[in-house]
């Protein structure tokens, strides 16, 4: 079994624009204090790479969400298993994720995070798959735009494998629809069930 195919981004190139993007937001929220938010746990690699190039003062916290569907396709209908440990009244929030499919899971997540009445909300994804998106979202930081492939590494999981890769690479055999990309690698957990997003 050769699980793991084409590289779609390179270690290097992951690094170099985790630095840009750490740059990026320590201009734009200069003499401001950030609240990152990382979203459990694809984006903790993600956050803890960009957090050292933040050079602004930062708190860190983490949301755990589930949402049901399929392994690989969520239906917009989210559970929150670990909520954020303390309050963001009033304060600069960064939602940091590993990456953006069809967007339902980051809708959520908006929608209640807003709520809570920040200064400000903005996101920040590694990764965004623009042929997947379901509803159009303000994200305001992007690391690179992918082809409509599943991809793992860099946090990214199939069924919680794969998080380890310090690159990020496509499935073999992975052809559009994702199903025969499980398929293709012996993956196929029973269907239907509730899986872990991020
Ligand atoms: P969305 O709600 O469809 O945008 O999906 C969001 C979540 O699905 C992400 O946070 C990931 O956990 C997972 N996901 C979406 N696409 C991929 C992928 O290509 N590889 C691994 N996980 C993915
Ligand atoms: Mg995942």
């Amino acid at each position: 079994m050769r699980p793991v195919g084409e590289t779609i981004v390179e270690a290097e190139a992951l690094q170099q624009r985790v630095a840009e993007l750490g740059a990026q937001i320590s201009r734009d929220y200069a003499g401001r204090d950030l609240f990152m938010m990382g979203v459990l746990k694809g984006a903790v690699f993600f956050v803890a790479d960009l957090m050292r190039h933040v050079e602004v003062g930062c708190e860190l916290d983490f949301m755990a969400v589930s949402s049901y569907g399929s392994l690989t396709d969520s239906s917009g209908v989210v559970r929150i298993l670990k909520d954020l440990d303390s309050s963001i009244e009033g304060k600069d929030v960064l939602i940091v994720e590993d990456i953006v499919d069809s967007g339902l899971t980051l809708n959520y997540l908006l929608r209640n995070l807003r709520a809570r009445s920040p200064r400000s909300l903005e996101v920040c994804a590694l990764l965004v798959k623009p042929g997947r998106r379901q509803i159009e979202l303000p994200i305001r930081y992007v690391g690179f735009e992918i082809p409509n492939r599943f991809v793992v590494g860099y946090g990214l999981d199939l069924d919680q494998r794969f998080r380890n890769l310090p690159y990020v690479a496509a499935l073999d055999g992975d052809a559009a629809p994702y199903d025969e990309a499980l398929h293709a690698v012996g993956e196929v957990a029973g269907g239907g069930s509730g899986r872990t997003a991020a």
